[in-house]
Formats: structure tokens, sequence, C-alpha cells
């Protein structure tokens, strides 16, 4: 006899999305959430999983992922990177061009698409803004949009030439997608391997400064507002292009941004034993520039928190400071860094608050990403994508244990309070207790 679609229940938690925080259970059939509400009875042949004392929310869309497939696959692959994004409650990750090739044409869109059909989460691919993001001549953007690219970025570098960035800004507003800057101009940067500041001068280190990234997210601010372009932010490291979008805000301009658990948390002191896990551009900055993020994600200037998860071979990192590739991963440690840095001192974080933090995870990340069926709400008729989170749970970040093909974590050996429990993509659970199934 034929068996009918999978029927799962989650039952006990918290849910929390955008239509608020209550008590419920919710239960599946196929991909599709068919019920929720509190106390419901599991249907017969239902799998049930245990979610008491958890928050119960959309699964976790992750807007800047380096899964590194085609071309460094010795660093991740599809699969690696998915598991691990499935093992930090993520449901979504936009992966990033900057492969070899680049995702510069339609080709390798497809590839990416293909090497992602099996994997642990809903894989949006990211097209290149430039040729070979060589920064010369604009991609075939209006192919990589039929095949469903919605975010545009040369991640990795910044485009450099403002006459054509505006170009790509025109492209864009008519194309209806959205151009997501790596803000570094390069010249100010001189080759900079760490942040400008006291520390690069006690270490001998070439310094970036600030000026290198807020130089062009004030470019792009006044490109967006010259051709109407949606413009979002990466990985936003200081305080003054934190006050600069918050300005474009309030102008009204359609710019977004986010910020990475990295740059919330770490400073650029760590660099002090030249260890090159602390490499990362934009570099770790100074504590004002890390309570300016702070201050940015409470009152809604930063739109989402993205890990920028950039792996990189053990080789490659140990090569001297600066030689080094810049990049760390994420996947795993995002939500339970950012629960800890922003919520967990918070003995019982108000119902609001709960809900704004775990939008920066979810509803809003998926907007700017354009993925219809992520980031919720948790409601019947909803495509079930969930992450079941344990806000209580205590555990050690070890490089080892990470299911990244990489071990280059900033947080080993940090206690994190937080864990995934369970992960449900499409209906079918990816992590159970903290395991994943494949
Ligand atoms: O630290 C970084 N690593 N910053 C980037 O912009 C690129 C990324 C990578 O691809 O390794
Ligand atoms: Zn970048």
């Amino acid at each position: 006899m034929a068996e009918g679609p999978l029927k799962l229940c989650v039952m006990g938690g918290t849910l929390v999305d955008s239509t608020g925080v209550r008590r419920g259970d919710v239960c599946i059939t196929g991909d599709v959430i068919v019920e929720v509400g509190a106390d419901l009875e599991p249907p017969a042949g239902s799998t049930v999983l245990d979610a008491s004392g958890c928050l119960v929310t959309p699964g976790l869309v992750d807007l800047h992922t380096h899964l590194r497939q085609p071309g460094a696959e010795e660093a991740e692959t599809v699969e690696t990177g998915s598991r691990a994004a499935a093992l930090g409650g993520y449901t979504a990750v936009v992966a990033m061009p900057n492969t070899d090739p680049p995702v510069d044409n339609g080709a390798v869109v497809a590839e990416v698409l293909e090497l992602s059909k099996n994997a642990l989460v809903e894989v949006g691919v990211a097209g290149a803004i430039t040729v070979g993001r060589a920064g010369e001549r604009l991609s075939l953007m209006r192919e990589l949009a039929a095949l469903g690219v919605k975010l545009f970025t040369d991640d990795g570098n910044g485009v450099q030439d403002g006459g054509l960035m505006r170009r790509a800004c025109e492209y864009a507003a008519g194309l209806g997608v959205t151009l997501a800057q790596h803000c570094e101009d390069e010249r100010i940067a001189g080759y900079g391997v760490m942040n400008e500041g006291v520390w690069s001068s006690k270490l001998g280190l070439r310094g970036t400064p600030a000026a290198a990234e807020d130089t062009m997210v004030a470019r792009d601010i006044s490109l967006a507002r010259l051709t109407g372009a949606k413009v979002h932010f990466m990985h936003l490291s200081c305080a003054s292009s934190v006050e600069l979008v918050r300005l474009a805000k309030a102008e009204g301009l359609s710019v977004t941004a986010e910020v990475t658990p990295h740059h919330m948390v770490l400073t650029d002191d760590l660099v002090r034993d030249y260890d090159p896990v602390f490499k990362v551009n934009p570099p770790l900055r100074g504590v004002d520039d890390v309570a300016a993020i702070r201050r940015g994600l409470r009152d809604g200037t930063i739109d989402a928190i993205a890990t920028d998860h950039a792996p990189h071979s053990p080789e490659s990192k140990q090569l001297p400071f600066d030689d080094a590739p810049p990049g760390m991963i994420g996947l795993q440690t995002a939500l339970a860094v950012s629960y800890d840095t922003l919520l967990s001192n918070e003995n019982h974080p108000s119902f609001s608050q709960l809900q704004e933090f775990f939008a920066l995870f979810t509803s809003r990340p998926a907007r700017i990403a354009g993925l219809s069926a992520q980031g919720g709400p948790l409601s019947k008729g909803s495509i079930a994508n969930i992450c079941v989170f344990d806000p209580d749970e205590r555990w050690t970040v070890e490089s080892d244990s990470q299911a990244s093909r990489s071990r280059n974590t900033p947080f080993a050996g940090r206690s994190l309070k937080g864990r995934v429990r369970h992960c449900i993509l499409r209906g079918e659970p990816t992590v159970v207790d903290a395991v994943a199934l494949r």
C-alpha cells in the first residue's frame, strides 16, 4: 500500500514569528503546515518532535554564505556547507558567487542549482555584478535574473568604478533585483590586513581604516537615491557606516543592511597573537564600532544578521597573518552567538525582544533574498521550514566537530548558551536532537 505524505508534529514549544509569540504546537503534512494551535492531538502515524522549553521559529535564512562550489571543494562543498547550515537552524542560504568559475553566467547558476538539489537547505544563488568579478563590465544580469537570481554581488570585492555601479543600479532597478555591496574602496584600504588603529601600529601590520568602508556606503546611498535601485549593504563593520544607513533609511531610500555575529562580538585586539583565524574582511574593529553595531540592531537600522560563512582550508589558514586568506566560518554558531550577545543577559526577554531578534534571522533576510517559501510565518498553509532552538542549553564550540569542511571558527572553545535542537526543511527533519540526519 502506498504510504501517505509524512506527518510531523512539533509539540510543546513557544512559537516566535512575525505574527507574535505564543505557546503552541505545529502539525505538518507533506511540506505544508496544516495546523497550529495549543494542545493539538498528533494525528495517528505522525512523528513527534519534542519542543518543550524551546523557541519554535521559521527556519533561519542566511544572506551571505560561501559554499565554495565550484572550484574550492577542499574548503567546502554544497553538501558540507548545507549540513553546517541545517545544524545552525537554517533552512535557506544565499550562496555567494566568488567561486571558480564565478557565477557570472547562466551555466554556473545552473551548476550550483543542480549541486543543491539534495542539499539540507534551500540554496538561493547570488550572481556576480561584473564579469569575472573583475569590476570592468556588467555580467549577464538579465540572463541570471531569468534563472531566478535575485541578489547580485561581487562579494570579496566591492565594485570600485562608480560609473559602472550606477549602470548596475539602473539595470537592477529595471529587473527588480537587489545589488548587495561588499563596501571597500580598495585604494583607501591599501592592502590592509586588519583594522587601522592602535593595534595595527603595535603589531606592525598594515591597517584598513573605516573610511575604506563608509566612503563606498555613502557613494552607493547616493546611487540608490539617483536610480531608485534596491541596495543592500553587506557585513557592515564600523560605526560610521551604520550611521549613514540610519540617515538613508530616515530619508526613505530603499537600502538594507546586514551585520555578522563576529563584528557584533569580536574586536581587533584579538589579532595580537597574529592568529589568522581572526583575519577577516572587513576586519574586526574597535569597541565603539561593536557598540554602534548593537545599537543599529536594536533600533532597526540593521535589517539582518548574516554569517559571511567563509571556509578556508587549514593549510591556507596556517599561513602567516599577512598571507592567510580572510574569512571565518559561522553557520553553526551564528544564532547562539547572537542570542548570547543580544538577549541572554535579559533574564526573560520580552515577547517583542524575541520577535525582533528572530526577525533579523528569518522574515527580514527572506524578504531581502526574495525567498518566498522562507521566513515564516508559522501559520496554516505555510511551507514547513522550521527551526527549534533551546535557549537554555549550554554547549562548547569545538572547531573539530563542525560539519563544515573547514575549521576556521573564531569561537573555538567558547561556551555558548542556546542551541538548535531540531530543524525542518519543507516538512522533512534535517536535524533532530542536534544531529544532522544526512
Ligand atoms: O573575509 C572575507 N572572506 N570577506 C569577504 O568579503 C570574502 C570572504 C571569502 O570569500 O573568503
Ligand atoms: Zn564580503
